[in-house]
């Protein structure tokens, strides 16, 4: 769908997010029915995209939830996402989150950890409860991608190896507490080539059939998110591949199958509009300064990822510069040396792919209020955040003053 940066930017005002949640439909629909041949779960990773309306979106789609924390957990359940739908990962959860999920019945925890295994049963056992559980596997494949989101290798904190990964499942057995019904793995994120998946999964799967001979009853397998999105030139991994790879290494399996991608689903389905201030040379060095910033959008300062920018309108010759922000970091930038026109202040500068781990990894840094959110429904825009104030900045310190 064309937008219309221009009218939004005034409507709105900069920086801003917009949302294309056509586009996060036809992406949904487009893996869940990669899959249609079996039985599965697309539990949407919150953490990319975790705006109440956006999630409502997807949870009238059918989406369930991938959680991370006990904030994930309320906002999918405020958005209309069923319990039953909710799984909740990460490395390091708290009693009082594990308490919170169990008492909220979600589907399963994604336990990481003989320890927190236990901690699990002890919570479970003290509120009356039998905790549906599943445990990540740390398969120990390199996955290929980024280090920082790299997740599948011995060397990363994720999942527990497979002898570990056994001695849960029987331990959790034999428990009152504890019904171990799943198995996950996630080994990585922006995920270009098929064959480190093929191979956690065949890793995963036999797993799953030994545990089954050992009437151990798994009735999820989860294959974690991952699914990488276009950013330049990235060679993607097609829905339908994926999911007859899953199916194929499944085979024989009875198990729905869970996935939970984030970044694929609303990824390139976001843009971060922006707003020139002032063009400047430094020497040989032209910037365009924006009135965005890495506390509104860090991907390119915190990974050095490469997204691509437009300016709107503007015909001019397009020469080498660099496209920052107004925070006092030489890290603020959103992107060096690219080609782009000389700009009047007041153009408007959109850098696109900005769906996933956009707002969610904003920041106040330099205190600068976060910036408002809109969707485009149908066509139609609508405010889905409202820009931050200072006053809403400022509430939790200021009647400690
Ligand atoms: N499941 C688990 C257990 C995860 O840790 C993640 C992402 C996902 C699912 C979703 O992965 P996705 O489908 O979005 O690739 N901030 C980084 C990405 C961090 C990913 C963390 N885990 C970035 O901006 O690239």
């Amino acid at each position: 769908m064309k937008i219309d940066f221009k009218a939004i930017a005034e409507k709105y005002g900069t920086p801003c997010y917009v949302y294309d949640f056509d586009n996060i439909s036809k992406k949904y629909k487009e893996l869940k029915d990669a899959f249609k041949a079996r039985k599965s779960l697309v539990c949407y990773a919150v953490k990319a995209n975790s705006n109440l309306t956006l999630i409502k979106h997807l949870s009238n789609e059918e989406a369930g939830a991938d959680c991370v924390s006990v904030g994930e957990i309320k906002r999918a359940l405020i958005s209309g996402i069923k319990p039953y739908k909710i799984i909740f990962s990460g490395v390091g959860k708290k009693n009082d989150e594990i308490k919170y999920a169990l008492e909220q019945n979600i589907l399963m925890i994604n336990i990481e950890s003989f320890a927190e295994l236990k901690e699990v049963e002890k919570i479970a056992q003290k509120i009356k409860k039998k905790a549906r559980i599943s445990v990540r596997i740390n398969p120990n494949i390199d996955p290929k991608t980024q280090p920082y989101i790299s997740t599948g290798l011995h060397e990363n904190k994720f999942g527990v190896d497979m002898d570990t990964a056994s001695r849960i499942y029987i331990y959790s057995k034999n428990s009152d507490h504890l019904d171990p019904i799943g198995i996950h793995m996630h080994i990585g994120s922006q995920l270009t080539d098929i064959e480190p998946i093929r191979q956690s999964v065949k890793i995963v799967a036999n797993l799953t059939k030994n545990l089954k001979a050992l009437d151990i009853d798994i009735k999820f397998f989860d294959v974690g998110g991952g699914l990488a999105i276009k950013y330049q030139d990235e060679k993607l991994i097609e829905p339908k591949d994926y999911a007859q790879m899953i199916m194929g290494e499944l085979n024989g399996l009875d198990v729905t199958i869970v996935l939970e991608p984030g970044r694929y689903i609303v990824g390139d389905s976001g843009y971060f509009i922006t707003q020139a201030l002032y063009e400047k040379m430094n020497g040989e060095k032209r910037f365009i300064i924006v009135d965005g910033a890495m506390n509104d959008f860090i991907r390119p300062s915190l990974y050095q990822t490469k997204h691509k920018i437009e300016v709107i309108n503007n015909k001019q010759t397009k020469t080498l510069c660099s496209v920052v922000g107004p925070v006092c970091e030489s890290g603020d930038f959103f992107a060096k040396d690219i080609y782009l026109p000389i700009t009047n202040s007041n153009d408007i500068v959109v850098i696109f792919d900005a769906g996933a781990y956009g707002y969610t990894m904003s920041s106040n840094y330099n205190t600068r209020g976060k910036a408002s959110q809109i969707a485009i429904i149908d066509g139609k825009d609508r405010l889905i955040g409202a820009s931050e104030t200072f006053e809403d900045m400022i509430k939790l310190e200021k009647e400690y003053l």
